[in-house]
């Protein structure tokens, strides 16, 4: 089973970046530490990470992605304004979890409108970097 994690803008600065609300741990421990899950729940998950600050980046990963069983995605600030990205996992029809590390529910109104999560499966939000985890668990027992 080969599951694309992707994560959005400014995820590459997890760490140093408002620890208060995205927590403390750096992108590379979190994808550390998702790998070791992985391991644990089966050993033919293969994962594969991928974290971009571009829109059209993220779009041609989505489009190169049909052969994966699976995306994790953590649109970050585009959640809340891309269609292309939307459009790109609705075109590609690989199965989808939209995750992010805070309650975007609970933040700013802009943060409540998601035009990602209609093309998903489901979203997990809040959960910080377990968020990431959940959303494996919830593909592999979804396959
Ligand atoms: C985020 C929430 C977004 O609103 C924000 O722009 C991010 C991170 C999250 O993981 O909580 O960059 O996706």
């Amino acid at each position: 089973m080969k599951i694309l994690v992707i994560n959005g803008p400014n995820l590459n600065l997890l760490g140093s970046r408002e620890p208060e609300i995205y927590g403390s741990d750096t992108l590379k421990t979190i994808e550390d530490e998702l790998l070791e899950f992985a391991r644990n729940l089966n050993q033919n998950i293969k994962l594969e990470f991928f974290q971009s600050n571009h829109e059209g980046c993220i779009v041609d990963k989505i489009q190169s992605a049909k052969d994966f069983d699976g995306i994790i995605i953590n649109p970050a600030a585009y959640t809340h304004t891309s269609v292309a990205i939307a459009d790109a996992i609705k075109a590609v029809k690989v199965k989808t979890v939209e995750v992010h590390l805070s309650n975007i529910n609970a933040r700013e109104d802009f943060r409540k409108v998601s035009y990602i999560s209609s093309n998903c499966i489901g979203t997990i939000t809040g959960f910080s970097k377990i968020g990431y985890k959940l959303a494996l668990l919830g593909l592999f027992e979804s396959k």
